[in-house]
């Protein structure tokens, strides 16, 4: 094959790169050629010089038109490839979400977080004392079988409560304390309204005597609700926690039904929500704390998600029911 030959079958940019330099670069025949006029015999030199211009000019030609046929061969193959189907059915906003639970969790957190409290994390796995007899639980008081607990074969529970995340701060810090400590606890219970495993998230806030009162804990728990829920009553009843004296329950008034009464808040108009109280002396005395007062608080993930949210079946939060999650995007 001549050099327009295969020039004109070139099958790369990069082969043709190579034939042109073969063809008309410094070591090719025609420059050689041009080189060698010098040497001519000068009658001949017009018809060589000619001769050699016209294969210079034919090569050049050759490669320009092959080159545009391959520069326009390469964009149509990257075109086809990168081509983009506008018809194409568009699935981007079918992303996933955040379970409700984690985004009740999230938001209690983020409310809390914002009032200054410091995040804690506490064992699943606990020894008794973290989580019964530091806050002021001791064996065989009747108030453990409020909690139905797990326990392991080598003396350990799994954790009732977040609770033990208040034992565990305290000892590891000296006041004052603001913590808030979410995460999962462990029961064993199963119906309409409670499961073996949810969550809870624990506050507690402590300083020297006198500087943290009940007016504190009252206020900062309505506000909490009324940023949670919207603008539903609260309610402090007297109640009952080892952990905690004077104990509180908060309710607050039917998300369902208004206050008017309905088979959500068993026509009581009121729903139950969390636990609170000011800390009892005699977990202060297992954790070391002298001249202290302080309060704490404990709330249930799920039934607060389940309330904002309408959700009539605990359990069904732990199905994957898709069609309730996609609700939740
Ligand atoms: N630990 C309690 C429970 O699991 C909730 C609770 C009540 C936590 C009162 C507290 C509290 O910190 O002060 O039912």
């Amino acid at each position: 094959m001549n050099y327009v030959e295969q020039i004109n079958a070139a099958p790369t940019i990069d082969a043709l790169e190579r034939l042109r330099v073969e063809a008309l670069g410094k070591k090719s025949a025609v420059s050689e050629g041009f080189a060698a006029l010098k040497n001519a015999a000068p009658e001949e030199k017009a018809k060589i010089a000619a001769e050699l211009n016209r294969q210079k000019e034919e090569l050049t030609a050759a490669i320009g038109a092959r080159r545009a046929v391959l520069e326009s061969a390469e964009f149509e193959a990257k075109a086809a490839k990168e081509a983009v189907d506008i018809t194409m059915l568009d699935f981007s906003d079918r992303g996933g979400s955040l379970h409700p639970i984690n985004r009740a969790m999230e938001e209690i957190v983020e409310y809390f977080l914002g009032m200054n409290f410091e995040l804690k994390n506490g064992p699943l796995v606990e020894d008794e004392f973290h989580n019964f007899e530091a806050l002021n639980l001791p064996k065989h008081h009747p108030a453990r079988e409020m909690q139905d607990t797990f326990y392991m074969s080598d003396g350990m529970v799994l954790r009732t409560h977040t609770s033990n995340v208040q034992i565990h701060t305290m000892l590891a810090q000296k006041p004052p304390i603001r913590m808030i400590a979410p995460g999962a606890v462990f029961r064993r219970d199963y119906d309409l309204t409670h499961t073996p495993m949810f969550h809870q998230v624990e506050g507690l806030a402590v300083d020297e005597k006198g500087a943290i009162s009940f007016a504190n804990l009252k206020h900062i728990l309505e506000d909490f609700l009324n940023s949670f829920f919207g603008d539903f009553p609260v309610r402090f009843r007297p109640s009952f926690f080892p952990f905690t004296e004077p104990s509180a329950e908060v309710d607050v008034g039917c998300v369902f039904c208004g206050s008017k009464g309905c088979r959500m808040c068993k026509n009581t108009g009121w729903l139950e929500v969390l636990g609170c109280g000011m800390v009892d002396p005699n977990v202060f005395k297992a954790v070391g704390y002298e001249n202290v007062s302080g309060y704490a608080f404990g709330m249930g993930v799920e039934r607060l998600a389940t309330l904002k949210y309408r959700v009539g079946d605990l359990r069904s939060l732990f199905e994957s029911d898709l069609d309730l999650l996609e609700q939740f995007r």
